[in-house]
């Protein structure tokens, strides 16, 4: 008996980001038909034209997988899969508290457009519980039994946008993965989609709880962790001690020590803001993550500490920072991507203007938010600097072309410039816990 071909499913990715987008790539490029829902007009467009709405290499690498997807504004698109992953965000409001709109609303939209039998799985970043006490309950009021008439799993996205010294290369490819379900099925449906797409590991969690606090659990071990080190550099700056050679020092024991870099603070979608779910979450449940709570505070002190090491540095030159034009070198949060949300340098450029400094800023990948034509011209109008983000278009910005365009002091928000060489060329330094 020959064995018949068995057809790919239909996948539908809801949320087309830096999350969605990567991973609607992938599953076409492993050959599913894909579909991608977003809300966004203007993405779906540019995704139809073949245009990556959003700057990120892996995408820039594989576009020619961006025609595979059929984006579309249209829910209904959504009754053609039998897998649906949504991937929308997951914010905070003003006080911290999380923001389950998009996940409510994505969620409906699924409900409303089913097919039966659909595997559902949540990859935004959630904390333990929300798939059970907040989108179980919705498919239960549509009457949908769960196990039955669809399959609820939580696989949460681990990618690091952006080629840089932390990702290693990993991208959405190429990273393990935890999955967890609400039932057997579930897992194994999930299970064996992700390891037909993803070549590294897939391992089952005991239940999707435990799949929802891992991703919660990593992102705050990295708050932490860098809160430390920012704690550190505050103390070594008063002590002199130059914190960046101290951890590059620890970090040749070859066990139990993990380096990590203090900078002008964290941002993007992720550390600054998972922490806050699994705070809140075991707040509800009658308990208080101290240790959380205070890296959040540290870690969210360091812009203006940032804008205060320009002050001294200012004042040692007899520069009143009113006035003086500081320039903002880098806005995005991290190196070579365009993205801005939770970015210290927003925060950096508010405190700045707070003290009266002229602001002048700069990043070749947001030139929509740049105040310069180009490096040369970023660095004729500025009289000192602030580096942000250390893109690769920065690299081969040295100490002479400092002087050469007369900035006059320098702080350096993410330790990479070579100090030695800018203080030798007169020009004022400290980085972040480097001086
Ligand atoms: N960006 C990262 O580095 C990263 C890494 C791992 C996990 N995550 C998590 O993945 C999730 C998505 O993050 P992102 O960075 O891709 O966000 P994003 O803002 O880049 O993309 C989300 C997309 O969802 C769309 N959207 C919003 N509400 C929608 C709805 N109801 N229906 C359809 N589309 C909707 C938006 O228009 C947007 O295009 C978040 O939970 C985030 O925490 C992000």
């Amino acid at each position: 008996m020959t064995k018949k071909k068995q057809s790919k499913k239909t996948v539908a990715v809801i949320g087309l980001g830096y999350v969605g987008l990567p991973l609607a790539i992938l599953t076409a490029k492993k050959g599913y038909p894909v579909y991608g829902f977003d809300l966004d007009k203007k993405k779906v467009e540019k995704i139809k034209k073949n245009i990556s709405p959003f700057k990120e290499e892996f995408i820039e690498e594989r576009k020619q997988f961006l025609s595979k997807i059929n984006a579309s504004t249209d829910p209904t698109i959504l009754k053609k899969a039998d897998v649906v992953i949504v991937c929308v965000p997951t914010p905070v409001d003003e006080k911290f508290f999380p923001i389950f709109e998009p996940l409510i609303s994505a969620t409906e939209l699924i409900i409303n457009n089913r097919k039966p039998e659909q595997l559902i799985v949540i990859e935004s970043t959630i904390n333990p519980g929300v798939c059970e006490e907040v989108l179980l309950p919705l498919f239960q009021k549509a009457n949908l039994v769960d196990g039955k008439d669809f399959f609820l799993a939580h696989c949460p996205e681990r990618i690091n946008p952006g080629k840089d010294a932390v990702s290693k290369g990993y991208n959405v490819s190429n990273i393990a993965r935890v999955v967890g379900s609400t039932s057997k099925k579930g897992l194994l449906l999930a299970q064996n989609f992700y390891s037909s797409v993803i070549d590294a590991p897939i391992k089952a969690m005991g239940s999707i709880k435990e799949a929802e606090a891992c991703k919660v659990v990593e992102n705050s071990f990295r708050d932490i962790n860098i809160a430390f080190v920012n704690e550190l550099a505050k103390s070594f700056e008063k002590m002199d001690i130059d914190v960046k050679n101290v951890i590059e020092g620890a970090a040749t024991k070859p066990f139990a020590f993990m380096a990590h870099f203090p900078s002008r603070g964290v941002g993007g979608h992720c550390i600054p803001v998972d922490p806050y779910y699994l705070i809140e979450r075991a707040r509800e449940s009658g308990f208080d993550h101290k240790f959380l709570r205070v890296a959040r505070e540290i870690n969210n002190s360091m812009p203006a500490y940032t804008v205060e090491l320009m002050h001294d540095l200012l004042n040692e030159l007899e520069m009143p920072i009113k006035g003086t034009s500081v320039g903002v070198m880098g806005l995005s949060y991290k190196a070579n991507v365009d993205d801005l949300r939770e970015s210290p340098a927003v925060k950096i450029i508010e405190e700045l203007e707070k003290k009266g400094a002229h602001v002048v800023r700069f990043d070749p990948y947001i030139p929509s938010m740049s105040d310069a034509k180009n490096l040369n011209d970023f660095l004729k109008k500025s009289d000192a600097l602030i580096f942000v983000t250390n893109h690769k278009a920065f690299s081969s910005v040295d100490a002479k072309t400092f002087k050469k365009f007369g900035i006059r002091a320098i702080v350096d928000g993410v330790n990479s410039l070579d100090k030695e060489k800018i203080k030798k060329l007169g020009i004022k330094y400290k980085g972040i816990g480097r001086r």
